[in-house]
C-alpha cells in the first residue's frame, strides 16, 4: 500500500500576497474552486492581518464565509498574527488559524512589529484562545533555516520554539523556509533533531524554491519521515517582508515527485494545471514550478492523439 502524504495547498495565502496583481474575492474562489477540483483537501485561504501592511488580503473577512458555504468539506486554515487577527477569524467562521513566529528578533520586528519574546507570547496566547474558541491550529517556526537579516539560523533555535508551540498544544509545527534557503542535508538534521521533541505527524514542512531546490529539501523531508507539506499551485509565492523571498515548491512539482516515488497524494496532477492555467491568467506573467511546461507538453499530446480520427 501506497503511504499517503498530505498537502496543503497555500497558494490563496502565500502565494498571492505578493503580488502586484490583486485578485478579487470572486477569483480567490475561482482559483480554489480549481484547487478543489484537483483534489486538494486543505487551504491556507487568506490571513487576517492589517491591509495596510498586506492590502491583497484585505477581504479576508468576506471570503472565508464564502469559502465555507461553497466548500464546506475543505479543511481551510487562515493566517492570524495577533489577537485581533484571531478575533477577526472567529468572527467570520474560520475553524483553523495559523499563527506566525519568526526564528530571530529581526524577522519577527519586520514581520509583525514584535521581538522574538514577544511574538512567542503573542504566538502562545493566540494558540490557547483559539482552542478556547474550538478552533485548531497551526504554528509556523519561519527562517527556519536562514533569515534575510540575520544569517543562518541555529538549529536550537527552532527546535527551542518548535517545542513551545509544540508544548502549548498547537496542532500542527510548520517548519518553514521562508526565504529557500534551505539544503537537503540541513532539512534532514532539522528534522532529526525535531523528531525527539515533537511527535513526526504533528510536523509540517513549507519550503521555498528560491535556489531551485524545493523538490529536493521536499524529498529529504519525506525521508526523513515528514508527510505534512505546504505547498503552492504554480510556484507562486513568497513573503513582503523577507526579501529575496520568491515562490513556494509547486504542488505539481511535489505531486509528481510524491506520485511517481511511490506516495499517494489524492491529488490530480491534470486537474491541477487547469489551477496553473487560471493562476496564470489571473496573474498575467509566467509561474514558477519545474514541471508544469513538461506536464502541459503530455497533455497537448494527449489531446492531439484524441483528435486523431481512428
Ligand atoms: N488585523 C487587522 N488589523 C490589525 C490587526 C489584525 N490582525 N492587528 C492590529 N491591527 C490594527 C490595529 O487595530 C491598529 O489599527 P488602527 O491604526 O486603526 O488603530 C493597527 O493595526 C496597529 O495596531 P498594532 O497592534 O500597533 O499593530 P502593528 O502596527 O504593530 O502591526 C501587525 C502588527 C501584526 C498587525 C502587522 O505587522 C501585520 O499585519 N503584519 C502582517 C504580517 C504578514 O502578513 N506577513 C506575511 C505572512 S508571514
Ligand atoms: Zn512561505
Amino acid at each position: 500500500m501506497a503511504e499517503t502524504i498530505s498537502i496543503t495547498d497555500v497558494s490563496p495565502r502565500d502565494g498571492l500576497q505578493n503580488q502586484t496583481v490583486h485578485l478579487s474575492t470572486e477569483d480567490k474562489l475561482e482559483l480554489i474552486a480549481r484547487l478543489v477540483a484537483a483534489g486538494v483537501n486543505s487551504v491556507e485561504a487568506t490571513s487576517f492581518v492589517t491591509p495596510k501592511a498586506v492590502p491583497q488580503m484585505a477581504d479576508a473577512g468576506e471570503l472565508v464565509p464564502r469559502i465555507s458555504a461553497r466548500f464546506p468539506q475543505l479543511r481551510t486554515s487562515v493566517l492570524v498574527p495577533n489577537l485581533k487577527g484571531l478575533e477577526r477569524a472567529h468572527a467570520a467562521g474560520a475553524q483553523e488559524v495559523a499563527v506566525v513566529l519568526s526564528a530571530t528578533e529581526t524577522m519577527n520586528r519586520k514581520n509583525i512589529n514584535m521581538g522574538l519574546d514577544e511574538a512567542t507570547e503573542v504566538s502562545a496566547q493566540t494558540v490557547l484562545a483559539a482552542h478556547d474558541k474550538g478552533l485548531r491550529t497551526r504554528a509556523y517556526v519561519a527562517v527556519a533555516f536562514e533569515c534575510p537579516f540575520e544569517g543562518k539560523t541555529p538549529l536550537a533555535e527552532v527546535v527551542r520554539l518548535a517545542t513551545r508551540m509544540h508544548a502549548t498544544g498547537a496542532g500542527e509545527i510548520v517548519i518553514a523556509d521562508t526565504i529557500g534557503a534551505a539544503s537537503p542535508q540541513k532539512v534532514r538534521a532539522l528534522f532529526a533533531a525535531l523528531r525527539d521533541v515533537v511527535p513526526m505527524d504533528r510536523l509540517a514542512v513549507h519550503l521555498h524554491d528560491t535556489r531551485g531546490l524545493g523538490a529536493a529539501n521536499a524529498w529529504a523531508a519525506l525521508e526523513a519521515g515528514v508527510r505534512r507539506f505546504d505547498a503552492s499551485v504554480g510556484g507562486i509565492g513568497g513573503c513582503p517582508f523577507a526579501p529575496g523571498a520568491a515562490g513556494n515548491l509547486a504542488t505539481e512539482d511535489l505531486v509528481l515527485m510524491a506520485e511517481t516515488s511511490g506516495f499517494t497524494t489524492g491529488l490530480s496532477l491534470d486537474a491541477l494545471l487547469d489551477a496553473v492555467d487560471f493562476a496564470e491568467q489571473q496573474l498575467r506573467r509566467p509561474l514558477g514550478g519545474r514541471s508544469s511546461a513538461w506536464l502541459r507538453r503530455q497533455r497537448d499530446k494527449r489531446l492531439a492523439a484524441e483528435l486523431q480520427p481512428a
